[in-house]
């Protein structure tokens, strides 16, 4: 016992302690062993607990039905894997899809655009959904109506269903987008929808086409038919065979009131992800087209449509005041829309 003792004492504690006694030595051996037992037992367990943790890491992943997109983190809000209630997303059930809207004012070239990103094979977008009035009569109505669309369960002519890979619809400012924009850019910012600004330049430009196409609504010049949209030559001429008449005097606060329009707009949707683009800028420059494809994160594919232009060449030919409209925009900064020309 008092060699235990010694092996205790500060005098004792050094090397030739060993030599002196077996029993130290086996004491010290067994401490040594026992905190060795004790560190590998708690090594262990700590690989216990991290290999539980990784399976059930593994078990998540599983249970997550995609992997993961090679994607930057600041898409992550605006990737979505929707499951549609009314049918399955197949084999491109994992194929990433993004929310869009088209925000446009009537003719300002937004039906063509449209029908160029419907031409798209992984796009769908699904018309003037709020053209019918019960679908904005209030904010839930409006929130029903996107998740419905978002969630691909919503079927027009243009949905292409299974391998959607950008969702959306046409929606004009006058269909509740001005009236209730609060509520819409916190949905859009909530569920990472992206907005399009689609918007004409030519003001003069536009409102023929608005007093044309409300001429044809009674007309109905094509054999009956109203059309607000064409797809031959003939149709065209004989819908541009009309020219209206345009109160000079109004012309140009109506004009600024759409401008005022529009950058309100602007302002309202400012913090949602988007895009501004103008009517005559895609139709001069296709590659305008590519830019909304990068935009949308959708492979990149020529575009076409069978839309044909109503009113083309000079404005002097398409309207019946020539003159006054000249007169009251000749010294204005809109003085440009007079003689400003494009085709497509
Ligand atoms: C796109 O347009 C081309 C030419 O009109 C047509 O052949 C093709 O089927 C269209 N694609 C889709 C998805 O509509
Ligand atoms: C919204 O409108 C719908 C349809 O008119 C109506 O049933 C619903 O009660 C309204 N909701 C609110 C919150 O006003
Ligand atoms: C686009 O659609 C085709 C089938 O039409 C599909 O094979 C492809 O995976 C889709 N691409 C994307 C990005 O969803
Ligand atoms: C009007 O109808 C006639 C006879 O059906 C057809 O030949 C003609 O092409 C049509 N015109 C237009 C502009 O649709
Ligand atoms: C233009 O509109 C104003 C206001 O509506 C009206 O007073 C005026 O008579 C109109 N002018 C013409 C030429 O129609
Ligand atoms: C066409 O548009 C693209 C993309 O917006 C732009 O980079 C290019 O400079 C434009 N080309 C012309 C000729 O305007
Ligand atoms: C426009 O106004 C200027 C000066 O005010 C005048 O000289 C010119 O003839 C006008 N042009 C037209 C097309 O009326």
């Amino acid at each position: 016992m008092a060699d235990d003792l010694s092996f205790f004492s500060k005098d004792s504690f050094i090397l030739k302690l060993p030599k002196k006694s077996p029993l130290v030595l086996r004491m010290v051996v067994l401490l040594f062993v026992m905190v060795c037992g004790v560190y590998i037992f708690s090594i262990c367990l700590k690989q216990i607990s991290t290999s539980s943790t990784s399976e059930f890491l593994n078990i998540g992943v599983i249970q997550k039905p995609c992997p993961e997109p090679n994607i930057e983190p600041w898409e992550i809000p605006y990737v979505h894997y929707p499951n549609p209630k009314t049918f399955s997303r197949a084999e491109c059930a994992c194929n990433p899809v993004r929310y869009f809207a088209i925000m446009s004012m009537q003719r300002s070239g937004s039906g063509w655009f449209e029908t160029l990103l419907n031409n798209h094979t992984n796009i769908s977008s699904n018309g003037e959904i709020f053209s019918v009035k019960v679908r904005r009569t209030n904010v839930s109505t409006i929130v029903e109506t996107l998740d419905k669309v978002y969630n691909l369960d919503w079927f027009t002519s243009a949905s292409k269903n299974e391998c959607t890979a950008a969702v959306g619809l046409k929606w004009m400012l006058n269909q509740g987008l001005m009236q209730y924009h609060k509520e819409i850019v916190e949905y859009f910012n909530a569920r990472g929808v992206s907005a399009i600004f689609l918007f004409r330049r030519n003001l003069l430009r536009r409102m023929i086409s608005i007093l044309a196409n409300s001429y044809d609504q009674n007309a109905k010049l094509l054999n009956g038919t109203h059309k607000s949209h064409v797809h031959s030559p003939l149709e065209a001429d004989i819908l541009a065979s009309y020219k209206p008449v345009i109160n000079a005097t109004l012309l140009v606060p109506n004009i600024r009131e759409v401008e005022e329009t529009t950058k309100k707009a602007l302002e309202y949707f400012k913090s949602t992800r988007h895009i501004i683009l103008y009517y005559e800028d895609v139709v001069k420059n296709r590659t305008k087209l590519t830019e909304v494809q990068e935009f949308l994160k959708v492979p990149k594919r020529e575009l076409s449509s069978r839309q044909v232009k109503i009113h083309k060449g000079s404005l002097s030919k398409h309207i019946q005041n020539w003159n006054d409209v000249e007169k009251a925009l000749n010294g204005t900064q809109y003085e440009s829309y007079l003689y400003g020309d494009y085709r497509r």
